[in-house]
């Protein structure tokens, strides 16, 4: 397959208004920017042989994780009827559905439910004749929505582990987004895995990085495209020998707050942070946790990790 830079000026097609992405010059391809292997990263979405133990998570298993809250019902009460949700990083095709079944249990009634990610998931989806159920899809960033939603027009927000498949650069845009999109009486349902889960995976330093392999790690890759040199970002065989010295070891930052996992699937990065490092960035964006549940799963690189699901307000 040929891959080509795109233009970072982005149409929305359900809007049809034309979004300045924020996310810097990055490698891309027809179906999105980001990561690196679209196809290879999204088809564990739609494996028929998914399960809840030994699947990637989706965001109808973090809702049934959400609905166990204490007093969740409390929290979503002032959530008005007909509330506008939407769900940021959406690789799986139900997870408009499953929104729409939680928020509709709880007794608020006709939510519309939209859904952006950095990749065109929903036409990846329809070339494997998937649908995307009661969901408004459109590419977007959600570093920058100011072209697609007003300050304080959202209900609701839904990330599932948006924040471990997004560079650390982007995680404080990303939540102010959320804060200012949010209505007053509006909630976060944010999930994110923090560091334990790799800690025993071998650790390599981003000075290691650089004198080993004359590469300098950049907080805002998304995979290790992303590091290699403009004029060799499409040199397959580098970024081979590459992904061949770091596949499964985890890039550190010596600060002991950032843990980079290299994954095998197309040398894609996931992020991870310990979970005082996330409620830093929360109350930098002007949002705290009103409510949490804390259990642990298996993600997709085989790694029991610990899984926060939590509610969020914004700091009045
Ligand atoms: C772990 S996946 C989400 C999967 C999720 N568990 C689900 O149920 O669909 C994270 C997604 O976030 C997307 N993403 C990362 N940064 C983003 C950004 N700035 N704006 C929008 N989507 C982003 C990635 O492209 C990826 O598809």
């Amino acid at each position: 397959m040929i891959l080509k830079e795109q233009p970072r000026l982005r149409h929305n097609k359900v809007l049809n208004v034309f979004i300045v992405s924020q996310i810097p010059k990055r490698i891309s391809h027809p179906l999105g920017i980001g990561f690196d292997q679209i196809e290879l990263f999204l088809k564990e979405y739609i494996r028929k042989d998914r399960d809840e133990k030994t699947s990637t998570p989706d965001l109808g298993l973090s809702l049934s994780h959400i609905e166990k809250i204490e007093g969740i019902e409390e929290m979503l009460s002032g959530i008005r009827q007909s509330p506008l949700c939407l769900i940021e990083g959406c690789t799986s095709p139900n997870n408009g559905k499953a929104l729409k079944e939680f928020i509709e249990k709880i007794g608020i009634n006709n939510p519309e439910i939209h859904a952006i990610d950095l990749i065109d998931v929903k036409t990846f989806l329809r070339n494997y004749g998937i649908e995307m159920p009661m969901t408004t899809f459109s590419v977007g960033d959600a570093t920058n929505l100011r072209k697609s939603y007003s300050d304080s027009s959202v209900d609701v927000v839904a990330q599932d582990f948006l924040l471990n498949c997004a560079p650390y650069t982007t995680h404080l845009p990303i939540m102010q987004e959320v804060k200012r999109i949010l209505t007053p009486q509006g909630k976060g349902l944010i999930c994110f895995t923090d560091q334990q889960c790799i800690l025993g995976q071998e650790q390599i330093t981003y000075q290691q990085v650089q004198k080993e392999l004359g590469l300098r790690f950049n907080e805002d890759a998304f995979c290790i495209r992303d590091l290699l040199p403009d004029d060799k970002r499409y040199d397959l065989d580098l970024k081979e020998k590459v992904l061949n010295e770091l596949k499964g070891k985890v890039l550190v930052n010596g600060r002991e707050d950032r843990y980079t996992l290299v994954t095998t699937e197309g040398g894609n990065f996931e992020f991870f942070q310990p979970f005082d490092s996330y409620q830093k960035i929360l109350l930098q964006s002007g949002l705290e946790i009103e409510g949490m549940e804390k259990s642990s799963g298996i993600d997709r690189n085989g790694i029991t990790c610990v899984r926060y699901r939590t509610v969020l307000r914004k700091i009045k």
